[in-house]
């Protein structure tokens, strides 16, 4: 249902001819090439697409760690294309809880610290960060490591800790670049369960990439990069030949 603005009544992330393109030298690199979407409050979109098409660049400006060269993207009525980069940092801080494809974790802070990060930078008091902290840290299974070094953990142990810390501050979005990726097929299972699980339960906005035909199948609906587009946006539910994704690129 269209509002006098044409947006969508029930449309929490939109997505406007999102344009990015690279720089490298004097050639122009264009991944982005009109990225239109919408996303529901508390629906949960898997993104797929093969390698290099764009996928990790569009979860990078939705986090507002980069901005579009050209386009808009909403989140609720604000549009974060258009803010500055202080401004951008507070929003993301509040509001998104990210999980990295290759972690990101500080390494001069433990694992604790590195959980506690964004609840404490969300501005939480610190009792209620700690508490949270415990919780997540029991719920990825990492009670006994709080006080290790990421450069001590395994990426599957790295990955955990990057999804808590995703999780701590309580953001209303979810961004996770393929979050299961490193992890073997038990713990995968047992995190996206943690994360889809919270998500509905507290209807988060899960936005996920992965390679996985498995995951995409639990999505709500599944959005795939290809040529610097995403396609089958606007259809609602998947056709069954989306649902047999392929995982290989
Ligand atoms: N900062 C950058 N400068 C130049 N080119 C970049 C930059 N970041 C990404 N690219 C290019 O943009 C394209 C898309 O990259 P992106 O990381 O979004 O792909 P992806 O779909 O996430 O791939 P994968 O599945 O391998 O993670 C790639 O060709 C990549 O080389
Ligand atoms: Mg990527």
């Amino acid at each position: 249902m269209a509002t006098p603005n044409g947006k969508r009544a029930n449309s929490f992330i939109r997505f406007e001819n999102i344009t990015k393109t690279f720089r490298e030298g004097d050639q122009e690199r264009v991944v982005l090439q009109g990225v239109n979407a919408e996303i529901a409050r508390g629906e949960f979109v898997a993104i797929v697409g093969r390698s290099g098409s764009g996928k990790s660049t569009l979860l990078n400006l939705l986090a507002g760690l980069d901005t579009p060269t050209r386009g808009d993207i909403f989140i609720g009525d604000l549009n974060i294309a258009k803010l500055n980069d202080n401004d951008r940092t507070l929003f993301r801080r509040k509001h998104i809880g990210f999980v990295f494809q290759f972690f990101n974790l500080i390494p001069t802070l433990t694992v604790r610290e590195n959980i506690l990060m964004t609840a404490e930078l969300a501005g939480w008091k610190e009792s209620d960060a700690h508490a949270q902290a415990n919780r997540l840290l029991d719920a990825v299974g990492l009670r006994e490591r709080v006080n290790v070094f990421p450069d001590k953990l395994s990426g599957g142990e790295q990955q955990r800790v990057a999804i808590a810390r995703a999780l701590c501050a309580d953001a209303e979005l979810i961004l996770a670049d393929e979050p299961t990726g490193n992890l073997d097929a038990e713990t995968g299972a047992h995190i996206l369960k943690l994360l889809t699980t919270l998500a509905r339960e507290k209807n988060k906005t899960l936005v996920m990439v992965t390679h996985s035909s498995e995951i995409a199948e639990q999505a709500d609906r599944v959005l795939r990069m290809e040529d610097g587009k995403l396609t089958r946006p606007e259809t609602g539910g998947l056709e069954t030949g989306e649902r047999r994704l392929e995982t290989g690129d």
